[in-house]
């Protein structure tokens, strides 16, 4: 096994190397970044609790406030752990107390605490974590993070400072997206940033990701190497498909069906469910409501038939059948 050092790390993965260092780089998350930074103009840090969906820069901020706070020796003053760590948590607890009741010296009085994945605590953990953080609130501050706050005891709540991360906005993402690239000398399509944010969503650690891989393998990046890499469905290959059979080209959809499941390696599932998606959307053929309604019940009934394994392929051809027979009922009625 090959181990990198930090630095190393930061060289290599994008998502580490364009990781803000400071609370004024951060991207959005405005009110969040603005009490913080009152926090280190009064240097008083209280306990908190950073509640918010991944990737939207809650480990970021934690890090960042601490830097900005001790300067550039802050690794000396705090320490990250995971509460789900798979060394378990006696582990975590062993080494959460052992670091909370040493002193440092200094103009600042307390060392930082930053928990990860709180919430993967249980309520008795949380309850023995509570009064650890009580015992020793003089000298060190705790900033728990988690996916949801509701998932944190009460007592817990109410003696942190909570703060909500809210999901990255597609346009923060695609700008964040487009300054990376562009440090990197990545070519990379308008329509391969909008890709990269229909497969990640707000959360711009995946979309960071997802772009170093795709550009680790191709010059140009555009949407279908986006989708082909992220190993989804690409949907426009989809909307052919349903095309093609519902005019009655039914091998050229049959070929399509081939391609997507070989070349672009998608599973029967996954492509089971952007089939879903756009046929219920009525975006590319429009049918009467009892078809539809027979129709979406014949999927339902083979994405359990997938689940329970039966041949991607021949599923997913049963309903191009459907659809090329529907076609057919539609344009003798026209
Ligand atoms: N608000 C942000 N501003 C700038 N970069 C961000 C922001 N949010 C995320 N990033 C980027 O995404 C990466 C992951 O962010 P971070 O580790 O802070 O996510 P997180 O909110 O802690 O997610 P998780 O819940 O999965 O731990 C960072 O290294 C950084 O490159
Ligand atoms: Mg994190």
């Amino acid at each position: 096994m090959i181990v990198l050092s930090t630095t190393e790390l930061e060289e290599v993965l994008w998502v580490e190397k364009y990781r803000p260092k400071t609370l004024t780089e951060m991207i959005n998350q405005e009110e969040v970044v603005a009490a913080l930074k009152r926090f280190v103009e009064t240097k008083n840090v209280p306990n908190m609790l950073f509640a918010g969906p991944p990737g939207t820069g809650k480990t970021t901020a934690a890090l960042a406030l601490a830097h900005d706070l001790y300067g550039s020796n802050w690794r000396n003053y705090v320490l990250e752990l995971n509460a789900s760590d798979e060394r378990g948590i006696d582990m975590v607890r062993t080494k959460l107390k052992d670091f909370a009741r040493t002193r440092v010296s200094g103009e600042i009085p307390y060392k930082i605490l930053i928990l990860d994945e709180a919430d993967s605590m249980t309520r008795e953990a949380q309850h023995a974590l509570r009064r650890t953080m009580e015992k020793y609130a003089d000298i060190t501050r705790f900033i728990l993070i988690c996916n949801y706050s509701s998932k944190i005891i009460e007592p817990i709540q109410s003696r942190t400072a909570v703060f909500k991360f809210r999901k990255l906005s597609d346009k923060d993402v695609a700008e964040r997206i487009r300054y990376i690239a562009e440090k990197e000398g990545v070519n990379v399509s308008e329509d391969g940033i909008l890709a990269i944010i229909e497969v990640c969503g707000g959360d711009l650690r995946k979309a960071i990701n997802l772009l170093q891989s795709v550009a680790y393998m191709n010059e140009k990046i555009d949407r279908s190497i986006v989708y082909k890499t992220a190993g989804l469905v690409y949907p426009e290959t989809v909307v052919e498909m349903i095309k093609d059979a519902f005019k009655g080209d039914f091998e050229k959809a049959r070929k399509e069906l081939i391609r997507a499941l070989v070349e672009e390696g998608v599973t029967g599932g996954d492509l089971l469910q952007e089939f879903y998606r756009i046929l219920n959307s009525d975006k590319v053929i429009t049918l009467n409501l009892d078809d539809k309604i027979d129709l979406l019940k014949f999927i339902s009934d083979l994405d359990f038939r997938i689940s329970q394994g039966a041949t991607d392929y021949l599923q997913l051809t049963a309903l191009l059948a459907y659809i090329a027979d529907l076609g057919n009922k539609y344009r003798n009625k026209a």
